[in-house]
């Protein structure tokens, strides 16, 4: 596959008067594009992980919010009835799933461009440059992640942050496509991610279209993994980066944390400036999905488990910034106190002019804690 062409699938587009999705639960066995023309279609799909990933749930959010306005013009409401509609809908959109701030953050900017005086066209047109500076913003980040990985590395990523994650190219899958392109990738580690697969499925489908070598491990082996000297690196998503650094990703992120830390190999967190949210000050005010047992205790219809136990499902977990060596942005490497600087920054202007204070790479590794 041609270089320009990595990270070419488009899991989120607008199409006409439609919201047109590739249906990830479908994936690997059929790629299937669902076209939804109505925004509590759009809030089921979110839900049932039609599309999934944070931004790219953040993206499809924002174009959530034009169907409703294209609702509005249909029924024939102008003005305040008009825009109270929009501004209703979107604030359900915005709690379709809790974790990933790029959810509410996308919805919030597409509404106030209704709140503003917009019309439908322009709130489409904010959705569209929300979409298409996140693909940028990948690119960026694909570069700044794969200048940190070593010659010859076998790099092990969690869950799928890649272009179905994203507007497209991805985050740590962005960092894999620019460290393949350079030469220096021998080998990209996907758990598997139970319970719902998302790294057998979709990383193992993404990187496999491209011919980036990949190995697929049940998310058990990954610490052997590490033991055995087999992993250089790890690099994940996120979906909320709060203000002291601490990371909300997918549930078993902060067991391979915890993995890399012992084994003293970097943990890097790929994520663009809007996953960092600086209005949570930490992870523990995070709120952790929680979803249906069903996930868990069965496979295709088939029950699994035996009935009436309990059981709990958290979709995410927090990896405290302590066992982070680095969060990879569109705008630089932050390492340690950084991320603070960063936060500051984003408060203090309107999120269109934030022109952040970024560090460049350093050389070496600087973690924040010692290892045992
Ligand atoms: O439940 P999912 O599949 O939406 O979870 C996705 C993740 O945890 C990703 O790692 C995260 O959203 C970053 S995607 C660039």
């Amino acid at each position: 596959m041609a270089r320009d062409q990595k990270g070419s699938v488009r899991p989120v587009t607008f199409a006409g008067d439609a919201l047109v999705l590739i249906d990830q639960r479908r994936l690997p066995g059929r790629l299937v594009r669902l076209r939804i023309d109505d925004h509590n279609a759009a809030v089921a799909a979110i839900r049932d992980m039609v599309v999934r990933g944070a931004p790219a749930i953040g993206i499809a959010g924002g174009y959530a919010v034009v169907l409703a306005a294209q609702a509005a013009d249909r029924a024939g409401l102008v003005g305040h009835e008009w825009r109270k509609h929009v501004a209703d809908a979107a604030a359900g959109i915005a709690r379709a799933r809790p974790t990933a701030v790029n959810l509410a953050w996308a919805v919030g900017k597409v509404a106030a461009a209704a709140a503003a005086g917009g019309g439908t066209e322009a709130l489409r047109a904010e959705a569209a440059a929300i979409l298409a500076a996140d693909v940028s913003a990948n690119r960026a980040i694909g570069r700044e992640g794969s200048a940190l990985l070593p010659e010859e590395c076998a790099v092990l990523t969690h869950c799928n942050a890649g272009a179905l994650a994203t507007g497209g190219f991805g985050t740590a899958l962005g960092v894999v496509r620019a460290a393949h392109d350079a030469g220096k990738l021998r080998m990209v580690f996907a758990t598997e991610t139970r319970p719902l697969q998302q790294g057998m499925r979709l990383t193992a489908w993404e990187l496999r279209r491209e011919g980036i070598p990949v190995t697929v491990i049940a998310d058990s082996a990954a610490a052997w993994l590490m033991r055995c000297g087999e992993v250089q690196a790890v690099v994940v998503g996120a979906d909320r980066i709060a203000r002291n650094g601490d990371v909300a990703n997918k549930i078993g992120t902060y067991a391979l944390a915890i993995a890399a830390c012992r084994h003293r190999i970097p943990f890097y967190v790929a994520a663009p400036v809007s996953t960092l949210d600086p209005a949570t000050r930490s992870g523990t005010d995070i709120i952790i999905e929680e979803r249906s047992a069903g996930e868990l205790t069965e496979f295709k219809g088939r029950r699994l488990a035996p009935l009436g136990v309990s059981v709990v499902n958290p979709a995410f977990d927090i990896t405290p910034a302590e066992l982070i060596t680095a969060i990879i942005t569109e705008s630089g490497v932050l390492r340690g106190p950084d991320v603070g600087r960063i936060m500051e920054s984003l408060e203090s202007g309107p999120a269109a002019e934030r022109t952040l204070d970024c560090p460049g790479n350093e050389a070496g590794e600087s973690r924040r804690m010692g290892h045992a």
